[in-house]
């Protein structure tokens, strides 16, 4: 109740606030977070943990944020900087780009239980798909670490206070993400929006090559920066491994559904999103073709009611999957029928990206094609991912509709965090 109050009070403020400076934020690069329980082989605590993100769009001025969603205790980070990239795969950075992430001026933020921060945004000029290394030295951390376990880039870990350290040694590496969220880039001109790309571990990036940043999303940023027409869209990933789209929302495994305003609502100017979602509904929840259409009805409305073109993709063949059975693939086939035939006017999608028929097999439909496939029936391998990843026709994004009041109710949103100091809880 109280927290309720406080941040009520801080929002009239923020309002008087946001119309004196009128700032506007893009996102450039998200990771959607849930509870990571697999720590690294040595303790973060009064450590340093270097990370590596690749951002979609350029910008001038920057600001990150940082997450304990799923922490019960706070988490301490004591220095945060940002450096541009050194080299895939390696814990290098440009030293002469390093420079320190101020949170209201200050070096340090303690992030209480079950909320995220938005630092200050720092002048830090970025151009399109640069690589960025985020480098933290945490203080205290919860026992219950929030993060994102598919990063399919390399992590570094050095004792102590090494945040301006050119090179980390890949003595303590591992391949997740903890604690980094999203970065957004100052965009007042309203030049840009993003599409956030929604589903589970197949565009999470399983099957592409760690470090190279070619997921399906990636291939698909590349495409849309390849055409003038299109250079204004910011391509965040909302994947998640071995998530649904339906059924009981877990801090380990959050759905579709049940993560929807924290992953797509809540990230910064979203326009569009493409969804690959319901294949482990199908092969591993056994959800029959009735509940899932449901699913994907609601998903439509929800991403409707606040001004978000909702495009959805048939579900990827899984013939050679392991769990396969026929009635699955009835209820896939039943399904991607309503994907494919049904209109926006009757709650359907509001258009169609198939990434299905191109990674099928030419022989049948219903297997995955094999030289495009992760060796598990299930899963592209990167060749699979740049496939996906070409689909889309570019006149889907386009159309730069006015959806200005939704943006600025987000703005106003996220501002409540920056000038509050304080947090949002969930
Ligand atoms: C981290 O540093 C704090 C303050 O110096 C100390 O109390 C704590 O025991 C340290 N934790 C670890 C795991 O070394």
């Amino acid at each position: 109740m109280k927290f309720y109050l406080i941040s009520v009070l801080c929002l009239i403020f923020v309002n008087t606030i946001f119309a004196a400076d009128e700032v506007s934020y893009t996102g450039t690069w998200s990771a959607s977070q849930y509870f990571n329980g697999d720590l690294p082989d040595i303790d973060l605590q009064n450590n340093t943990l270097r990370q590596f993100l690749r951002v979609s769009i350029p910008g001038e001025e920057i600001r990150f944020h940082f997450s304990n969603l799923y922490g019960k205790e706070e988490l301490e980070l004591k220095s945060v900087h940002v450096a541009k990239s050194g080299g895939q795969g390696t814990g290098k950075i440009l030293v002469d780009t390093d420079t320190e992430i101020t949170f209201n001026g200050k070096s340090a933020v303690t992030i209480p239980a079950y909320s995220e921060v938005i630092s200050d945004t720092l002048p830090f000029a970025i151009s399109t798909f640069d690589e960025l290394a985020i480098t933290i030295y945490y203080g205290k951390i919860p026992e219950d670490f929030t993060g994102h376990a598919g990063s399919r880039t390399r992590s570094f870990i050095e004792l102590g206070n090494a945040v301006s350290k050119e090179t980390f040694t890949d003595e303590h590496s591992f391949v997740r993400w903890y604690t980094i969220a999203a970065i957004d880039v100052v965009d007042n001109e309203k030049k840009y929006e993003a599409l956030l790309c929604y589903g589970d571990s197949i565009t999470d990036g399983r099957g592409s090559t760690n470090d190279k940043q070619n997921r399906w999303p990636d291939v698909l940023a590349e495409k849309l920066q390849s055409n003038p027409a299109t250079q204004h869209i910011a391509v965040l990933n909302g994947g998640i491994g071995a998530t649904t789209l339906y059924g009981e929302s877990t801090p380990k495994s959050p759905t579709g559904l049940g993560r929807f305003e924290k992953d797509v609502a809540e990230q910064t100017n979203v326009k569009y999103m493409i969804v690959l979602y319901g294949v482990n509904d199908i092969l591993f929840n056994g959800i029959d073709a009735k509940t899932l259409i449901n699913a994907y009805k609601e998903l439509i409305k929800k991403a409707h009611a606040i001004g978000i073109t909702i495009y959805g993709s048939p579900i990827l063949p899984f013939k050679t999957q392991a769990d396969y059975t026929e009635e699955k693939n009835e209820v896939k086939e039943t399904v991607n029928a309503w994907i494919k035939n049904t209109p926006a006017s009757e709650g359907g999608f509001d258009a169609v990206i198939d990434l299905a028929s191109v990674v099928a097999d030419p022989n049948d439909e219903m297997v995955f094609n094999p030289d495009l496939c992760d060796n598990d029936g299930l899963h592209p391998n990167y060749l699979g991912h740049n496939a996906m990843g070409n689909v889309a026709d570019l006149s889907l994004f386009m159309d730069k509709e006015d959806t200005e009041q939704a943006n600025v109710d987000k703005k106003i949103n996220k501002k409540v965090i920056v000038k509050c100091k304080a947090v949002k809880k969930y």
